[in-house]
């Protein structure tokens, strides 16, 4: 038997579906240990130890814990974000990186233009007046919204989710779009509708500004009390990429003075939402849970992407999304 094909330890530590769970045991040993839950968490260390490959989501794994696990060849993030792992670490080891870019995109951005809809047309507010027995006559003006078409949205991040975001809003929504991203961006399909400006010139530009930035060592706190402040009084701030860019108190603090006008969060600096965060209730805040790719089919297509990526990584072959580390500083 080759080395390739050596039977190797995986530990899933989020659920798989069945079949794709069977495809993993079908060629290697499987421990299934959620460390998210306290009473998993020995299992998910012991697992560690003997662990090849790991392969979920939400999840911190910092050196600390992948130390633990020696013999590691690939980590299989279900996600496309990898912000929860130590990059210059498992660069330094050697350890494979993979995650899921692509599968994602366009649910990821049907996301930000709900949160773009809901922040402007506060349709969760208005639902929860109808459940809530209020709509007793009709709504009056403290309870209209604002329109999208017309407006400008600026967009921080122009990867595949900014570009699949813009392509809704300018071509679907009648919305100029400008877009910030700290690499040369073309889309030719969007020319005459989104146009690339320098970081600030977006704050200021826009109506309703949308993150998409991936968090990282550059992008964390990057959206605080100068930033908010650039923004157009009554603009509308969404977030669907990463909580912790954005400075969740110099955030209330724009709310509260009304220089924004609302915000839509599908992310938070912790996660899920501490009971006590002042945004879980603020009445300009729309919170949603993290759910920016949470469809049954996108979430089925992450789990196969990502079974995939660690199948090939375990076999010696190039895992078909392996992340980059080669500009990580180790
Ligand atoms: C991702 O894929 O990074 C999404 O945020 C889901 O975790």
């Amino acid at each position: 038997m080759s080395r390739q094909q050596r039977r190797k330890n995986v530990v899933v530590f989020r659920a798989l579906p069945a079949d794709l769970l069977a495809r993993i045991a079908a060629v290697h040993e499987v421990s299934v240990a959620d460390p998210r839950r306290a009473e998993e968490v020995p299992a998910f260390r012991a697992a560690l130890r003997g662990a090849h490959g790991l392969i979920g989501s939400s999840v911190k794994l910092g050196a600390a814990e992948l130390a633990e696990a020696p013999g590691l060849e690939v980590v299989s993030s279900i996600s496309v974000g990898v912000d929860n792992y130590d990059l210059a670490y498992l660069k330094r080891r050697g350890v494979t990186l993979c995650h899921t870019p692509g599968v994602l995109t366009e649910t990821t951005a049907d996301t930000l233009f709900g949160l773009v809809m809901l922040a402007s047309r506060r349709f969760v507010e208005l639902s929860n007046h109808v459940r809530e027995g209020r709509w007793t006559k009709n709504i009056g003006e403290d309870l209209f919204g604002w329109d999208v078409h017309g407006k400008t949205l600026g967009i921080l991040g122009f990867g595949r989710i900014g570009q699949a975001l813009a392509r809704r809003a300018a071509l679907g929504f009648g919305m100029p779009v400008a877009y910030y991203d700290p690499f040369d961006v073309n889309v030719p399909e969007l020319a005459s509708r989104a146009r690339p400006l320098p970081f600030d010139e977006v704050l200021a530009a826009a109506d309703v500004i949308a993150l998409t930035l991936p968090l990282s060592d550059a992008t964390r706190g990057l959206i605080g009390e100068r930033e908010f402040g650039l923004m157009k009084p009554g603009a509308i701030f969404v977030n669907g990429s990463r909580g912790p860019i954005v400075q969740e108190p110099a955030l209330l603090a724009a709310l509260d003075s009304g220089h924004l006008r609302a915000a839509a969060l599908d992310v938070f600096a912790v996660e899920p939402l501490p009971m006590e965060s002042p945004l879980r209730t603020h009445p300009k805040v729309t919170p949603l849970p993290h759910v920016g790719s949470a469809t049954h089919e996108t979430r089925r297509r992450m789990a196969e992407l990502a079974t995939d990526n660690l199948l090939q990584a375990l076999a010696g072959t190039r895992p078909a999304c392996a992340y980059d580390l080669s500009k990580v500083e180790a």
